[in-house]
């Protein structure tokens, strides 16, 4: 078996299946999984917490200024093979994937501390490689230099009707035009903003899942994998 480990970072619009991917080749290579919306979604939900965010209002310097009090770990859990995010210690995996959440975190992503904040931290995570990271600007900011850079896209009407069933399933009430509406949104404000915008990186492999299946899917990116350990 080859030991060369690699850097995969996987970037694209909002519930293209990133973190599906992501975790099966985690598991598949015994690589590290790093979802890095997670990390967005903690600050996004200690800033509302605080008062520092709502649908009218970003209070940017309160939340900068509070920056260095926000402690973001992931604890793996083996009963769900992935590992899961914590805020200041606290398991807020499920807090985190709420529609208010989802509704405030592409604002408070374009605050370039935050960012800077995250970026470091993910850098970190990357120096022993072996690592699948997940996000919007890995294979352009995070892991520029990234062995296998993959891009993810999906129409939006395929994206919300994943994203609706998920938050049906966990008992969440929601209707589809507010899901898709929030698609639509984020992607927006994430391709649109000043601070390493939502871009597919030049050498980046881009996969179009509307139609293609999960195994499919994985079947091309392993052998891409494959090519790339060699
Ligand atoms: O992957 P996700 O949908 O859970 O991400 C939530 C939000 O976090 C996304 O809409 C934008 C932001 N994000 C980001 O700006 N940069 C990243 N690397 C990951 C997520």
């Amino acid at each position: 078996m080859n030991i060369n480990k690699i850097i995969i970072a996987i970037d694209g619009f909002s519930s293209t299946g990133k973190s599906t991917i992501a975790k099966q080749l985690a598991k598949q290579l015994n690589y590290i999984y790093v979802d890095t919306g997670a990390m967005y979604r903690a600050v996004t939900l200690y800033a509302m917490r605080k008062n520092y965010v709502s649908d009218d209002k970003l209070l940017t310097d309160q939340l900068i200024n509070d920056l260095e009090n926000i402690k973001l770990s992931f604890l793996f859990n083996s009963n769900l093979g992935f590992a899961e995010m914590y805020l200041n210690n606290e398991n807020v995996e499920r807090e985190i994937r709420t529609i208010e959440v989802s509704k405030l975190v592409s604002k408070v992503s374009t605050i370039p501390e935050v960012r800077r904040k995250l970026v470091l931290e993910q850098q970190k995570m990357g120096t022993e490689k072996g690592i699948v990271m997940d996000g919007r600007d890995i294979g352009t900011v995070v892991f520029p230099n990234a062995e296998l850079k993959l891009f993810m896209t999906a129409s939006a009407d395929k994206r919300a009707t994943r994203r609706y069933k998920e938050l049906l399933d966990r008992g969440d009430k929601v209707n589809y035009e507010e899901v898709l509406f929030n698609v639509q949104e984020r992607d927006r404000i994430d391709s649109t903003r000043k601070d390493s915008p939502l871009v597919k990186a030049d050498d980046a492999v881009e996969f179009d899942n509307s139609d293609m299946g999960l195994e499919e899917q994985f079947e091309r990116i392993m052998s891409l994998v494959n090519d790339r350990v060699k």
